[in-house]
């Protein structure tokens, strides 16, 4: 969350940067702001608001020029959204200003040592402490005159005191073809241009300049001209700089003729599907390969128990995980909120390896469980989406999603294509211990047939759509299913909560008579996940319970299902196909489901309300 990106070079900054935030705004949309450099004066720019309405209209009301600048968008941690609190924020000279991403947790410490030395301050926010902190050092270094350069070593000695994480950037009117970069815990990356360089969050905001990027670790203080850049590391002696080639296009991010970024996510989902298959999938063998695992077939084999962490619809995908790795593979598995991971010490086996799921590799609470884990001494694999991210680097092996950037700030792809990971996964591990050849060239023919059958999906999306728009009123709704419908259901009660704002719970089908029961009325719709599988029979008696009760049911069944249209008032129907690879499926209607109702809602589907894409914040 927060989006961060600076420009130096020979061009006209505001242009790039505005342009740059586009590309970031599903990162955070409360406000955004820019600073420009032009002729020894701070220009700063900053509206609450999203892009189009604040800060775009403000750039056009009051333009500024200069050939060096950085700029953010902001998801609101510390202070409401409010013109003051965008970034960027001055120090007390007004001649340094600063973008950051992340929490500086001592903010109130600092604030009051600053504020006993005079310092007053005009927003509620940790960032501007953080600017007055690095004006201060910076005077105090000018004033002795210290050697080196003293923007990056203030911003270094004021990193000293900072407790918390931060991804900054740092511009001030005395070196105006300097921008400072530090990361911690945050993501930043330098794009390295023809005569001009790029301090950013997140490479879809640079893709259009530059496809060399240099990804920065914890710790690293970069200092970038329009020429050259240098990297230090506050840790250790030296930085390590790796420069890598970003492997998508400036198109893969775009929204080209979709009304929505999800919808076109979500029509990607064929292609998403054969590329997480490309090359994993081998026949002869009957089994899955993979070439970033980084363990030997020894140590795969030897593997007793595997913990799965990731957090909202990656967890999710975790416990479809489990079900698929315990039922293809016979390994015990244990699924984990990856912040509660972290802290509650749960004793470990020592044959144990951990999977981490990370759409966005960034996400503070699942690094911190990557990281716990390899702090006990345990393997760490990492199933991952965008390539050079914090996640991928720290994970001992892993499998990338091949996905393609994920925009849509509700994650839909990522999850297809972690789905179809981890059944390869299930697989492989279950090749090298009981599962047959016959039965795992089943599952892998199913995957392969995934992609025709998706189309198949997608082209009924307006028939989804008329269901949608019939239950687009009500104010609470129950998804339901029954061994690998369970985790679906709850994914599609993640979906629809979190584009339409409508209260959705996700049950077990079972469960439901355990309580939850209770809420069911006439005006509570409930979809039950009811696939030709062996639950089958169960879950149509919960689904009678409901019906019993009054309360309308959207049915989500398999083509060729006779009885399902005389039980429930509305059916969504899937393809014939393997039982652990029903959820691929119904998770796409029910991805078409949410996203018709929010747009039938009048939502703005790809800005939901409080959310923001990569959770960099614990
Ligand atoms: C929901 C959604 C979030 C993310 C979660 C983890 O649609 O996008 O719940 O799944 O924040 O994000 P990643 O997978 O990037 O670690």
């Amino acid at each position: 969350m927060c989006g961060i990106i600076g420009y130096v070079g020979q061009q006209q900054a505001s242009p790039i940067l505005l342009e740059g935030l586009r590309r970031l705004e599903y990162r955070g949309y409360d406000s955004a702001g820019i600073a420009v450099i032009d002729d020894g004066e701070m220009l700063v720019r900053k509206k609450k608001g999203n892009i189009a309405e604040g800060i775009a209209r403000e750039l056009g009301a009051n333009p500024v020029s200069g050939m060096m600048g950085i700029a953010h968008t902001r998801w609101a941690t510390h202070g409401p959204p409010s013109d003051e609190n965008s970034h960027p924020h001055l120090d007390a000279s007004g001649r340094i200003a600063v973008v950051h991403n992340g929490i500086i947790e001592n903010f109130e410490q600092i604030r009051s040592h600053l504020t006993k030395n005079g310092h007053t301050f005009r927003s509620t926010t940790d960032t501007e402490v953080l600017a007055h902190l690095i004006g201060e050092c910076y005077e105090k270094r000018t004033a002795d005159g210290a050697a080196g350069n003293p923007l990056a070593d203030a911003v270094c000695e004021a990193l000293r005191d900072v407790i918390g994480t931060y991804g900054l950037a740092v511009i001030s009117t005395e070196h105006p073809d300097v921008i400072v970069g530090a990361r911690r815990g945050s993501p930043l990356i330098i794009g390295i241009g023809n005569g001009e360089n790029f301090l950013t969050s997140d490479a879809n905001a640079v893709i259009a300049h530059t496809k060399q990027v240099v990804f920065l670790n914890d710790y690293d203080v970069a200092t970038v001209t329009a020429d050259r850049f240098d990297v230090v590391n506050l840790g250790a002696d030296t930085a390590d700089v790796q420069v890598r080639e970003l492997e998508f296009e400036a198109e893969d991010s775009e929204r080209g003729e979709y009304a929505h970024f999800m919808l076109k996510e979500i029509f990607e989902q064929p292609r998403t599907v054969e590329n997480a298959l490309r090359g994993r999938v081998d026949h002869e063998g009957a089994t899955a390969v993979f070439g970033g695992l980084n363990m030997e077939p020894s140590e795969l084999r030897s593997i007793q128990r595997i913990i799965i962490a990731a957090s909202g619809t990656s967890w999710h995908a975790a416990l479809l995980g489990e079900y698929l790795i315990e039922s293809l593979a016979h390994v015990p598995v244990e699924v984990e909120f990856a912040h509660e991971f972290c802290y509650r010490m749960a004793p470990v086996r020592r044959d144990t390896v951990l999977v981490v799921i990370s759409q966005s590799g960034e996400t503070a609470d699942t690094l911190m469980a990557l990281r716990e884990a390899k702090r006990r001494g345990h393997k760490a694999l990492a199933i991952v989406n965008v390539v050079g991210s914090t996640i991928a680097r720290e994970a001992d092996g892993g499998i990338y999603m091949h996905a393609g950037p994920e925009i849509g700030v509700a994650s839909t792809k990522a999850f297809i294509a972690t789905l179809t990971a981890l059944t390869l996964l299930a697989v492989h591990l279950g090749r090298m211990r009981m599962l047959s050849a016959g039965r795992a060239e089943e599952v892998l023919k199913g995957l392969e047939a995934l992609p025709a059958q998706i189309e198949g999906l997608l082209a009924q999306s307006d028939v989804i759509k008329r269901i949608a728009e019939k239950y687009s009123t009500a104010d609470d709704f129950f998804f339901l299913g029954r061994g690998y419908s369970f985790p679906a259901a709850l994914e599609g009660a993640l979906k629809l909560k979190e584009i339409s704002y409508i209260h959705a719970e996700g049950y077990s089908a079972a469960e439901m008579k355990h309580g939850p029961i209770a809420l069911i009325d006439e005006k509570t719709p409930t979809v039950v996940l009811v696939p030709a599988d062996a639950m089958y029979d169960k879950t149509m008696a919960n689904l009678e319970m409901i019906r019993a009760r009054k309360g309308p049911v959207i049915a989500l069944a398999t083509e060729g299902d006779t009885q399902i249209a005389e039980v429930a008032d509305d059916v969504m129907y899937i393809p014939q196909a393997l039982e652990p690879l029903n959820p691929i499926l119904a998770s796409v209607l029910l991805q078409l489901f949410a996203y018709h109702i929010a747009v039938a809602r009048g939502c703005d589907v790809d800005k939901p309300r409080n959310l923001a894409k990569s959770v960099t914040v614990q």
